[in-house]
């Protein structure tokens, strides 16, 4: 009985990865960023407690829907809330399951950036968990745009976390350095990120 019960409960989640990493993007990417392409990350413009810009040079319309806070992203826009974790708004058309967002994983160092991963549905993040399968259950009309009230789970990464590293971003020249409380903030990060991995 016990285990029937358990089988249930990990059934549906077994079900969703597989059918996560058995698609692919319909279209081939307008927008093909290389390692070059991205950059400190307080370089780009801040919107709230993000960073964005826009690959086909309107980022006026990507910052006025951020300032609104829901709404589709026109094409070209780049999202980034910490430095090694980018969505990208390719073409209508390139991925509908994700409404065209490509998820990227990048390793970040002072010398640039590289591409550990990209894509739709299959890429994980550094912690080995899933971009698509966190900001997919954000609610219709925010477009897989997670915040912190749009219906995605809740990680336990506070925002004070999320400048820290925002503010450590080894790419950047002339990094602030980081005050007592973003110290704290991160060495509670890496506690957290134990939990999160098991290890
Ligand atoms: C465990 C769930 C989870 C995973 C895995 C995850 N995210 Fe997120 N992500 C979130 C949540 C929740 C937020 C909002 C955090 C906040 O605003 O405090 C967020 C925020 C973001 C944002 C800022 C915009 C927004 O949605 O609020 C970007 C960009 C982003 N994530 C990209 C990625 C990419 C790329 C990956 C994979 C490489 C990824 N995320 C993996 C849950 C996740």
């Amino acid at each position: 009985m016990k285990a029937a019960r358990s089988l249930r409960a990990v059934l549906p989640v077994a079900l969703t990865l597989f059918t996560a990493s058995a698609q692919a993007a319909d279209q081939e990417a307008k927008f093909k960023p290389d390692s070059k392409s991205f950059m400190c990350i307080t370089d780009m413009t801040k919107v709230r407690h993000f960073y964005i810009d826009n690959l086909a040079g309107n980022l006026d319309r990507t910052v006025r829907t951020a300032t609104t806070g829901k709404g589709e992203y026109p094409e070209g826009t780049v999202l980034q809330l910490i430095p090694n974790e980018v969505m990208i708004k390719q073409q209508k058309g390139y991925s509908p399951q994700t409404n065209d967002w490509e998820f990227y994983y990048l390793d970040v160092d002072k010398d640039g950036s590289k591409i550990v991963s990209q894509g739709v549905a299959e890429v994980n993040n550094r912690l080995g968990l899933n971009c698509f399968a966190c900001h997919s259950q954000a609610q219709t009309g925010f477009d897989f745009i997670c915040e912190q009230d749009h219906g995605c789970a809740p990680i336990p990464i506070t925002r004070p976390m999320f400048t820290a590293l925002q503010r450590s971003d080894p790419r950047c020249k002339d990094a602030p350095s980081l005050n007592e409380e973003e110290t704290a903030a991160l060495a509670e990060l890496a506690e957290v990120v134990k939990t999160m991995t098991g290890h």
